[in-house]
């Protein structure tokens, strides 16, 4: 992205000094709504981010300014001074979340904006709270760590944006990493990265441009149903911590004392688990037909059982079956956003123009699309 706007109006508002930071958005190739479960996700950071022009006030005041919204929002660094502006929150939770840790940090001014898609999945929510915890450890010399960081991102998002999400958005976003995937185990934060460079393929995501505007609260949901399971098998086997450490056949033991809808949603993350183990030892076979293989099953599930899809996700999943495409799949929370297409290098174009006609003929506007290019996390820029 051209920082150049973002520079000239942070001069205008604030002055001539100030540090450059960015922070990605990420893609997820499988794992999905494993990691608030203590399962394995598989993401990478994208090369679409947020950027922030940031320098400190040295007044207790926060101000900051989205050139998307052209809004300006001015708070005091108190928990009482929540702001009101929604994409305020996130830099003032942020904030906070710095400031219970212990640390004192001044006020500071900003100017930011992000070529992130809104909406699409792609976890811009994650690149902005990223790219503040990130700015503030580095200019105030906090001396955090980059899982603490994340963790930052990701209590803001508990604690004052009313998601109850896992830890793999801002995970990935902070520790990104060019050209790789990384396995996160959310149980135990072991992780390790994987070169991802799929000779003869091309992932790319078709974006349906549709944004639920209850996805929060069903998100939230949905990680009830896999807590109240959880407690239920935990009471009988005392080895499991997490839902993503029971097995089929405890799930099964349990059936009659959970409700349907319960067993549902339970049902697919065990599931999702193993196609996670699946993918790995399929990347390390270079087999990527196996790889989509998984990425067809895992849509499935959330479509039918962890119901998360919604209809026009399930066209464009179809689309990409009639197609030929290796795998597809609806990518991160859901309910609206993107598909994640694994697809050969020979059969992309006919994809991507039929998934374009046939969208467009059925709900009157084309989906956007974006190749996937993997690249680095949380970064100071010179
Ligand atoms: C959202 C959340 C993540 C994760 C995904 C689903 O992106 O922020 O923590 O749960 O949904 O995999």
């Amino acid at each position: 992205m051209d920082t150049t706007i973002i520079k000239d109006k942070f001069r205008l508002l604030f002055g001539d000094k100030f540090y450059m930071y960015t922070s990605p958005g990420r893609i997820n190739l499988i794992g999905e709504h494993t990691d608030y479960n203590g399962g394995y996700v598989f993401p990478g950071a994208i090369d679409k981010g947020i950027y922030a022009a940031i320098y400190p006030n040295a007044t207790q005041q926060v101000r900051a300014f989205s050139l998307d919204y052209n809004e300006q929002s001015v708070f005091e660094t108190t928990e009482k001074d929540l702001p009101s502006q929604p994409w305020a929150r996130y830099i003032f939770g942020v904030v906070r979340e710095i400031k219970k840790r212990g640390f004192e940090i001044s006020g500071f001014d900003t100017v930011f904006a992000g070529d992130v898609p809104l909406g699409a999945g792609m976890s811009s929510s994650a690149a902005l709270e990223s790219t503040f915890a990130y700015a503030l450890n580095d200019i105030f010399s906090l001396n955090m760590d980059k899982l603490t960081l994340a963790y930052i991102g990701q209590a803001t998002e508990h604690n004052y944006c009313g998601v109850k999400c896992g830890i793999m958005d801002q995970f990935a976003s902070v520790f990104g990493k060019k050209n790789s995937l990384v396995r996160l185990n959310c149980a135990t934060m072991e992780y390790e990265y994987f070169p991802f460079n799929p000779q003869g393929y091309k992932l790319v995501l078709t974006d349906t441009c549709v944004k639920h505007e209850l996805a929060s609260s069903a998100y939230n949901r949905r990680r009830e149903s896999c807590e109240r399971v959880c407690e239920v098998i935990k009471s009988r086997h005392q080895e499991v911590k997490f839902l993503s450490d029971a097995t089929m056949s405890m799930l099964q033991e349990v059936k009659n004392h959970v409700s349907d809808e319960d067993y549902l949603r339970a049902l697919y993350v065990i599931g999702e688990k193993q196609r996670v183990l699946d993918v790995c030892k399929a990347l390390e076979n270079n087999d990527y037909e196996t790889v989509g293989k998984c990425m067809y099953a895992t849509h499935k599930g959330m479509s039918k059982e962890y119901e998360v899809s919604c209809s026009e996700l399930d066209f464009l999943n179809d689309v990409a079956k009639d197609c030929g495409v290796s795998g597809s799949r609806v990518m991160g929370g859901g309910f609206g956003g993107c598909t994640i297409n694994l697809v050969k290098e020979e059969l992309y174009d006919n994809f991507i123009a039929t998934a374009r006609n046939k969208f467009s003929e059925k709900f009157g506007k084309e989906p956007k699309v974006y190749d996937v290019v993997i690249s680095d996390g949380s970064r100071k820029l010179e």
